[in-house]
């Protein structure tokens, strides 16, 4: 017996189109769209009709940036699959795509057998892999190629962090010139790792030991050194590269000049630097510890290139890079020195109610919005047309959006298993309604229905977004 669902009345938004239509849905996938109180659309007959007048219908959010469970500074970060992926649901998105490790001395194989034992049977939604990849080897090389052909087509290393996930120069272009053959996507953590460590040790022994000194010592022009060099290896190696977390002015002008160009170089910022500044680093009583997160919050004035990045395209995903530690017994771990601040901000119940309020302030327009949240995200990563978009054949991954709905965004009312909001007491306009995951409402008006399990692995094709 197949299962039908129809979603009717609703301005239903894509990254190309906006259409007011009746969205039918069965066995879990969007079988068709038809313009509603039309003949065609009042014919359909279902099990479950969900009314959406009035309501934006959008495809489910793709948050292709978390790390849930990630063992960082000597804990974890302190969402796991399960409560990391109901929060997702409760912010309307259905697809993560999350970061397994590979230790040093380890294989990639170990580290990814080791991320889908945590989070298989525990997802509320769909979820991927990326691989960070900490020790470039000839055996790690080969399983790039192995990675990429189960699905796991997208690779992080790092520029900073020396001693911990860290790549030199010539361990990232020998991982770039594999990609470059296997078509895998090299994706960059553009800090200069090696010298910001230098700033580090220097400022602590200035006594300069506040959570604040993480945003200065972490320069600006650190991370747009690195991006322009991580951009030439990666056009050395003729390959593509995605920078993750972009956060200052002269990172986006470095990725500008590249797309200027014509290289295959694409960024992604996340919702902290784009509504969040140094003055949050600063707040007194190691408050600021709340918001250290790598690359740092900038000053205000670096907001303004990053909006505008997104509307030129220059940058083309905002993800949250969701990496939660609370500020109780996690955080404060960095009391009197601000370098073992566990480094990470929790977001992914957030991302798409502000980047709902950008739309609201005028930042960007609605198509744009779903655009940066869930279509190029899915396509960057190899998942559409099955995730990111309202289309027949799409997996039935939808939200009914509320855009007049008022809420204040709060950790005693959050779902993330994190005791602050980032965003605490910000009033946004716009909710999450009702949340369907490949069919199965999850998120029914404003109630909980989903289950741990109901998600599942996602493997993924190769990037579908180059020129
Ligand atoms: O501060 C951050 N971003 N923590 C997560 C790890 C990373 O570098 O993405
Ligand atoms: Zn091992
Ligand atoms: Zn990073
Ligand atoms: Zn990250």
């Amino acid at each position: 017996m197949s299962s039908r669902t129809v979603i009717r009345g609703g301005l239903v938004i894509t990254a190309s189109d906006e259409i007011h239509a009746d969205v039918l849905i069965e066995d879990g996938r969007i079988v068709a769209l038809a313009a509603s109180n039309t003949p065609a659309a009042q014919a359909w007959t279902a099990e479950r009709t969900i009314d959406a007048t009035g309501k934006y219908v959008i495809p489910g959010g793709v948050d292709a940036h978390t790390h849930m469970e990630l063992p960082f500074g000597g804990t974890f970060a302190s969402d796991t699959f399960e409560t990391g992926t109901r929060a997702a649901a409760w912010g309307g998105t259905t697809t993560i795509v999350d970061f397994a490790v590979q230790s040093v001395g380890h294989s990639l194989r170990e580290g990814l057998d080791a991320w889908h034992a945590k989070a298989e049977g525990n997802c509320a939604i769909d979820y991927g892999f990326h691989m960070i990849v900490s020790d470039v080897n000839q055996e790690t090389l080969k399983e790039m190629d192995l990675l990429v052909e189960e699905g796991v087509t997208s690779f992080k290393q790092f520029m900073a962090y020396p001693g911990v996930f860290y790549s030199d120069d010539g361990q990232i272009l020998r991982a770039m010139q594999r990609s470059a053959e296997n078509g895998g996507l090299i994706m960059m953590h553009a800090e200069n790792g090696i010298a910001i460590d230098v700033l580090v040790e220097q400022a602590l022994a200035r006594g300069e030991t506040d959570p604040r000194y993480h945003g200065e010592v972490r320069k600006a022009l650190l991370e747009a050194e690195a991006t322009h060099r991580a951009i030439r290896l990666a056009q050395v190696a003729g390959a593509p590269l995605y920078v993750v977390h972009v956060s200052a002015t002269e990172a986006v002008a470095e990725l500008a000049r590249a797309r200027d160009e014509g290289l295959n170089v694409f960024g992604e910022t996340c919702p902290q630097y784009l509504f969040l500044s140094t003055d949050n680093l600063a707040e007194p009583d190691f408050e600021g510890a709340k918001y250290v997160c790598s690359t740092p919050l900038r000053p205000k004035e670096h907001q303004a290139a990053l909006w505008r990045g997104l509307r030129t395209n220059d940058l083309q995903v905002v993800s949250t890079d969701h990496c939660p530690f609370c500020f109780e017994g996690q955080k404060e771990l960095g009391r009197g020195d601000f370098s073992k601040i566990p480094n990470g901000l929790p977001g992914v119940e957030n991302r798409m109610d502000l980047l709902h309020q950008a739309v609201v302030d005028g930042h960007i327009s609605r198509r744009r919005w779903i655009e940066i949240a869930c279509a190029t995200p899915a396509r960057m990563f190899g998942m559409y047309p099955k995730k990111g978009t309202i289309a027949p054949g799409a997996d039935a991954d939808i939200v009914v959006y509320d855009p007049h709905a008022e809420q204040v965004v709060s950790a005693a009312t959050h779902h993330m298993n994190v005791d602050y909001s980032a965003y605490e007491g910000r009033r946004l306009t716009g909710r999450v309604e009702t949340v369907l995951s490949r069919g199965r409402v999850v998120i029914d008006e404003r109630e909980y229905t989903g289950h741990a399990g109901h998600g599942v692995y996602t493997p993924r094709s190769t990037c579908q977004y180059l020129n």
